[in-house]
């Protein structure tokens, strides 16, 4: 039986709503593509052929598992080790000496992350990278994020076994050095190189980020290769603004060199290499010169004015212009809008402490965050703020110190419960992290799905509950 293809269009309209919920962009000279995809993903959601399935997955709210089934079946899984050595001669030689020397002697901190890391293999490429440049590794705090969108990609990046074809482009040394002996034609990854990397599902079209929550915030390098390339222009635009307030100041984002866009990266500059560009954050581009002023000659005493005198604009208040900026990811114009101004105000502080924070400022952030928790002491929003900065610093005793006092202020305050059980589990004690996981699981449980949580940077009750889950191995 042949089944008929869906009028032009409903195409069209399953065509945008794909770009609005996962970013990926199929012009009509793709649609055979879409619709392929649809008919492997039609019997995982009930239907047999593609039409009524695409009118029923466009009449209601995705959940997350339905969006990582139509996005098993459209996303391209393309991947191998030290792809694109042009770009990795960049990282090895150019970007990340100097990177590893500045951070030797402040702090040993580096973060980076794979957007779109597929099987795993670029995230492990860069986990192997950092070994070989940094011999005292194990005195670092090093952060190494894989996220997709693809469960199953995901579950085979965990899983770091690997055939031939993920070695078309490596160097030489590479399998002897960081894999065992191979099985049936399997290579596995090196434990040690396995460790190194954390593995989550993040939708870079819908997924909130920066956030301290899936540890988008604060990053050093990011790679976001071969993915964009697939999204719409604004969905790819937009991905970029976020990736942007992503990284810390001087940061790195390293796309494919057929991906560079000056229209879709407008926010950072472009650094050249060998055969390589990428793109950097640096300080806030000044603004543009102000146009010059045109001054009215005076007006002699017996010219009566016709026109009426103009009334002074009221101007935005500091805080809002200050919010407005935050959201913009101008993290500077915060500062300069709030410093002087902020006073005893624990919102003003507040906002300066998130500004700092996203900037890798954490001691100006613990600061600003203190005066804010004396500003306002009962206030649970800003211990938790406090206990986020505490532990980016790395001090995981007084964060769990905060969160308490978070947590007695308002002993159903979600996201305290829910970084207080992963702190417990960090410091070993996975009890009470299973306490205050069951916790979090039962106030969400009494949330609509949709329902955005306080102080979680648009975080949903239902993405959260999946977090838990997934950590606690539910899912
Ligand atoms: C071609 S692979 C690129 C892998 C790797 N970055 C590289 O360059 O070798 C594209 C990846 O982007 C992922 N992807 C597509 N849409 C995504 C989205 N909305 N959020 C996160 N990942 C997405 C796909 O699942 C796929 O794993």
């Amino acid at each position: 039986m042949t089944t008929q293809a869906p009028a032009e269009p409903l195409l069209q309209a399953f065509s945008d709503f794909l770009a609005q919920r996962i970013g990926l962009y199929f012009p009509p000279g793709r649609w055979p593509d879409m619709l392929h995809g649809l008919a492997r993903a039609a019997p995982a959601f009930g239907f047999s052929t593609p039409e009524p399935c695409l009118r029923w997955l466009m009449s209601s709210e995705l959940s997350r598992q339905q969006v990582e089934i139509l996005a098993s079946q459209l996303s391209v899984g393309e991947t191998y080790f030290f792809r694109e050595p042009a770009i990795f001669a960049a990282l090895e030689k150019e970007i990340l000496p100097p990177l590893i020397a500045a951070r030797r002697t402040a702090g040993r901190q580096l973060r980076i992350w794979s957007a779109g890391c597929c099987t795993g293999e670029e995230p492990y490429s860069l986990a192997i990278l950092l070994t070989r440049l940094i011999p005292d590794l194990a005195d670092w705090s090093l952060s190494i994020l894989g996220t997709d969108i693809n469960p199953d990609f995901l579950a085979k990046a965990k899983h770091g076994l690997y055939s031939e074809w993920s070695f078309r482009a490596a160097p030489a040394w590479l399998k002897a050095q960081c894999f065992e002996t191979p099985k049936a034609d399997r290579y596995a990854l090196v434990p040690r190189f396995k460790r190194l990397v954390n593995f989550d599902y993040l939708n870079l079209a819908e997924d909130a980020y920066p956030s301290v929550i899936n540890n988008t915030n604060d990053v050093d390098i990011i790679l976001c290769r071969n993915v964009l390339m697939y999204f719409e222009a604004s969905a790819a635009a937009a991905v970029a603004r976020k990736l942007h307030r992503s990284l810390v100041d001087g940061g790195y984002l390293i796309v494919s060199p057929t991906e560079t866009s000056a229209t879709i990266f407008p926010q950072f500059t472009t650094q050249p290499f060998p055969d390589a560009i990428v793109y950097r954050k640096t300080e806030a581009p000044s603004s543009p010169p102000a146009p010059p002023v045109v001054r009215a000659e005076a007006a002699p005493a017996h010219v009566v004015a016709t026109a009426p005198p103009r009334l002074p604009l009221p101007e935005t208040p500091p805080y809002d212009a200050a919010l407005a900026a935050y959201a913009q990811g101008d993290y500077e114009r915060v500062a300069a809008l709030l410093v002087e101004q902020a006073g005893g105000d624990p919102l003003a502080l507040a906002l300066l402490a998130r500004a700092s924070a996203n900037q890798g400022r954490l001691a100006d952030a613990h600061r600003w965050c203190e005066a804010a928790v004396a500003a306002d002491k009962v206030n649970p929003s800003l211990r938790y703020l406090l206990a986020s900065v505490l532990d980016e610093q790395g001090l995981a005793a007084p964060a769990v110190t905060a969160l308490k006092q978070a947590l007695y202020l308002d002993q159903n305050f979600i996201l305290a419960h829910y970084a207080l059980g992963n702190l417990y589990r960090r410091l070993d004690n996975p009890t009470l992290a299973h306490r205050h996981f069951t916790h979090a699981r039962k106030l969400l449980r009494q949330l609509p799905s949709g329902a955005t949580l306080p102080d979680a940077e648009g975080l949903s009750a239902g993405r959260l509950g999946e977090i838990i889950d997934a950590s606690e191995g539910l899912s």
